[in-house]
């Protein structure tokens, strides 16, 4: 991916996944939300440092070139993009839409209470040679 971010629209679940694979290869698909009281950050209503998706793994740490987010359920919870020029960018996302995170430049973070909001996550590998783990 050539620019840092990017907003997109998707009528349906099914439209925005069968983009995604065209973008690469999809490494973990999961649900964001408020689920648990403890683990992953993904699944707890909290809120979230700068950071880059994978880095808190073993197996996916450096792997993730694109986080592809789609909202299903918006909510108020900010999202906040590093840019590559250290500008930040704060983006609330409501329903239908998805942003593209370039991982490989830009940290990003979470501000606010999740709530009910609920997104479809897809981290995807641009580098098609990449070897599969
Ligand atoms: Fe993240």
């Amino acid at each position: 991916m050539d620019r840092d971010f990017r907003v997109l629209r998707y009528k349906t679940a099914d439209d925005f996944l069968k983009d995604m694979i065209l973008l690469g290869k999809p490494l973990e698909t999961s649900l964001v939300g408020s689920f648990d009281k403890e683990g992953r950050g993904s699944r707890k209503d909290c809120e979230l440092p700068f950071h880059k998706d994978g880095d808190y793994t073993t197996e996916y740490k450096d792997r993730v070139d694109i986080v592809a987010l789609y909202c299903i359920k918006s909510g108020k919870t900010e999202t906040l993009i590093e840019l590559s020029n250290g500008d930040v960018k704060s983006i609330i996302l409501q329903r239908g839409e998805c942003l593209l995170i370039n991982n490989k430049r830009c940290r990003h973070s979470r501000r606010g209470r999740v709530g009910d909001r609920l997104l479809l996550r897809v981290w995807i590998k641009e580098d098609l040679n990449d070897e599969a783990k």
